[in-house]
This record gives C-alpha cells, structure tokens and sequence, in this order.
C-alpha cells in the first residue's frame, strides 16, 4: 500500500458566514455560557453537540447519527462548524450538502461511500530513517543541457544541514531540488529528508532566525537535536479516502485514446469496492500491528431533505459497517415528501427506519435580544462599527425576519455608511440598505400580489 504519496485533499470548509464561531463555547463544567466563542444562546443544542464531541474523541460512537432540526438560521450550520474546530484538525470532518450527490458522472451512492471514507482517519506511526536539521545552505549544480536543448539543467544539489551536535553535506538527485521549491524551503528552515523515497517535509523556521516582530506567520521550531541523520518517528494523519485515491491504478496504455480517456475521466470513477476491500485490508493489518490507530470521524450531511430513497437505504447499510463515522445530518424541513417515493410523507424529508436510528437535537428560533448580540459579534468580525440604536434596530428587523437577513444587511449598510461618510453606520444608512434589499417574506408578498404583473 502506498502511503508516502498520500496527499491530503480534505474538503475546505466555507467558512465566511460562520468566520465569527471559535468553538462550542462551553465552561469546564461543560456548560454552555450564554456568550462564547462566538456562540450566542442557543444552549441546549450546544451541549448535545458537546456531548457529540466527547463521545467521538472517545471513540465510543462511530456509526451513529445525529440529526440537528430547525428553523432556518438557527445556527444548525454553525454548530457543526463549531464541532469540527472543537475536534481540531486531526479528527476528519467531511462536510456535504445533500444535493451533492446528485453528479452526472458518479452513483449516489458512490458519493455516500467516499464521503464516508473521507470521515474516517487513519493515524500512521511509521519509523523512518531521515537527515534531520537546520538548512545552512543549498546550491544547485548546473551541467550543459545534454539533450540539446537551450539552457542548463540540475546535475545535483548540495545541501547542508546543521543539527546542534554537528553538522553535514549532502549531495542529492536533482528531484530532490524539486521537492524543496516545492516546499518552499530556504536556508535557515528546518526540514527532514526521508532517505529512501527522498521525500522532503519542512518543519518550520530555526528559532534562530525569529525575529521580534510579533506578526510572522511562519512557525517556529528548536535546532534538531541528535545527529543529521537518524531514525524518527514519522506520524501522518490520512483518511481512508485519501489511500483510496492514492492506491487506484491509473487507467489506460499510452496509446491517445486511452489518454484522452484519462482526461476526460476524473480518477473518482476508478475507485472500485475491491479497491476499497484491499485497502481496508492493509488498514486491519496495520492496526493489528500496532502501527495505525483508527480515528472515526464526522460526515455532515447538510439540507438532509435533498438525498432521496436510494440514498437513505444506502445511509442504512453504510451506518452499519465495522468502519463508520459518526453521521451529523442538519435539516430545516417540517412534513414534506421523501424524494424519490412522492408520495410518502415524512418528517424532514427522513424515511422512519433512518429516524428510528437518530439522536435528534433541536434547534430553537433566538430572541430579540440574542440576535442583538449576535449582531454585534458578526460586525465586528466584518469590522463593521455599528451605532448602539441602530443595532437595536437591525435586532428588531432580524426577529421580524430571519437571523440570516440581519446578517447579511450589515455588509451594504457599511457600505452605504462609507458613502454617506459615518463613522459608524446609523439608523438611516440601516433603513437605507433595508429599501434596497428586500427580506424573503416582502419579496414573496410582492410576487404572489395580483397586481405586479408577474407570470404566474
Ligand atoms: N447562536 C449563534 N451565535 C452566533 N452566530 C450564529 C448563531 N446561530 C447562527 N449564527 C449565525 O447566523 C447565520 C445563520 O446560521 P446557520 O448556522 O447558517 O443557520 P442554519 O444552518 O440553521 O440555517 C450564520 O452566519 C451563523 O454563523
Ligand atoms: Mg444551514
């Protein structure tokens, strides 16, 4: 099994409407505080999902589910957020939407399955021989281009590497240069080179070279210890998708056809059950050996309402595996119709024999006075400066309306302040940006009024 090429391709979260939310927000004493880490009310909800967060660092809830239910805007959404930075970035978290597996090119299935794979973390301990240590020097040597062509290319690259119990050179393959570009390394980082596949990772900056300037971005990290090269335990968080994707062969021959094939099939489609049981394989063995720790995850299936019938029995079978993250689902649907068998009705949108399968949390609406403070956070995090009666005010349009539309007035009402040159953005730019832009329930009024001339 190849593990060295396994290339992290985690999903990005999107971030932006949620930026303001840290974490859960709860006390040693595993309560919710009103206001937290970003997080406003909303309590009870914020302690089941803290309860979630326990029980999978625990382990002790892999293949179960948890449905978040709610109006819309009542921070279904941003609790799941709020787990997935409470587990920190070696737990995986797959976040979806339910309309996701709805492609033209793959099952729905198959979306279902690898998403499940992406939930699933695999912890490698692996000891690996490598030249460890602070980078004193690089330089490339150049030969004449012996194909002929212009230019000159890389023979070999020099590379000196300090520890603090001595120091050495080395001379290394020209794709070794490469890797370094890649990493972006330069003399004064810290870096290991794996001897036998060469592969380099960089650790960080010396601390030698830190400055006193509190905004730097890089990380910095002690002079090595021990000689340049030696034996160290190299960890890497994959997840089971990840192994997947680097152990599916590439399709084809070398003929244009098969390599046209190639381009115009994304390498999903390669990966096939018997792909996956091999893996899994590999993985059990590791584990028995001791070399890898299992770590199941979180798959956050968002708008639940969207999958259909097939999907849901699929969730069924895939929920019950050995292997299996804990499943998060978040939906803001009352009754309405399973997708893919019309008729039946159901809560949310979820066949019974799913929903007898799920811890439900709700999701309740927040008052006037949590919106107010919810306000006051997301301006600030937009640095936005926001007059105390004109927040008041935003607060009421929001209880009126939804959270969401509160929200999302505040970026063009500090536009609309900057124009009219305030320091702050006051009632009138407010009321301003609220003409301009209308909330769901005026813009439905106008629509379904006979006398606007829409086509109905
Ligand atoms: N309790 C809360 N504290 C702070 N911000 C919140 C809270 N609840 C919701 N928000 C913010 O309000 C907006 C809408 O919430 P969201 O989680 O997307 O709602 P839902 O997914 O339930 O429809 C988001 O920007 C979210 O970050
Ligand atoms: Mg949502």
């Amino acid at each position: 099994m190849k593990i060295e090429e396994v290339k992290n391709d985690s999903k990005e979260l999107r971030v932006a409407s949620h930026s303001h939310i840290r974490g859960l927000g709860l006390n040693s004493d595993f309560v919710a505080e009103p206001v937290s880490a970003g997080f406003v009310g909303q309590e009870t909800a914020r302690e089941a999902a803290s309860v979630i967060v326990d029980m999978i660092k625990a382990k002790r809830f892999a293949g179960r589910a948890v449905l978040f239910a709610g109006a819309p805007g009542t921070g279904k959404t941003a609790i799941a957020y709020a787990i997935s930075q409470e587990l920190g970035p070696r737990v995986p978290f797959c976040p979806m939407v339910g309309s996701e597996v709805y492609s033209s090119e793959i099952k729905k299935t198959e979306v279902l399955m690898e998403n499940f794979r992406r939930a699933i973390g695999l912890r490698v301990k692996e000891t690996k021989e490598v030249y460890e240590g602070e980078v004193t020097e690089i330089s490339p040597e150049e030969t004449e281009n012996t194909t002929g062509g212009y230019g000159k290319s890389i023979s070999h690259v020099v590379i000196g590497l300090k520890t603090a119990k001595g120091t050495k050179q080395l001379k290394l393959d020209p794709s070794i240069y490469e890797s370094l570009l890649r990493e972006k390394v330069s003399v004064g980082d810290v870096i290991y080179i794996e001897s036998n596949t060469g592969s380099v990772k960089r650790v960080g900056r010396s601390d030698s070279f830190s400055t006193e300037y509190d905004l730097e971005a890089d990380e910095y990290v002690p002079l090595p210890k021990g000689d340049v090269h030696k034996k160290r335990e190299v960890i890497q968080d994959v997840t089971l998708h990840d192994l997947d994707i680097a152990n599916a062969r590439p399709q084809g021959g070398q003929d244009i056809l098969s390599m046209m094939g190639q381009l115009m099939k994304p390498k999903k489609t390669e990966i096939t059950e018997k792909l996956r049981g091999e893996v899994n394989k590999v993985v059990n063995k590791y584990i028995e050996q001791g070399n890898a720790e299992l770590i199941p995850g979180v798959l956050f299936i968002d708008e639940v309402h969207m999958l259909d019938i097939e999907c849901f029995t699929c969730l069924n079978k895939l929920l019950e595996q050995t292997i299996s993250p804990i499943v998060i689902f978040a939906s803001n649907r009352g009754v309405c119709p399973i997708r893919g068998a019309s008729e039946t009705l159901a809560p949310f949108g979820i066949p019974l024999d799913l929903m007898d399968r799920l811890l439900i949390v709700r999701t309740a609406p927040y008052t006037e006075s949590e919106i107010e403070i919810i306000l006051e956070i997301r301006a600030k995090t937009e640095n936005l400066v926001v007059a105390k009666d004109a927040l008041a005010k935003l607060a009421r349009i929001g209880a009126d309306t939804s959270v969401r539309y509160a929200i999302q007035l505040l970026t063009p009402a500090g536009v609309l302040a900057d124009i009219n040159g305030h320091d702050s953005i006051s009632i009138e730019d407010l009321e301003a940006a609220a003409d301009l832009f209308l909330d769901s329930k005026a813009s439905s009024k106008i629509v379904m009024d006979p006398n606007t001339k829409w086509i109905n």
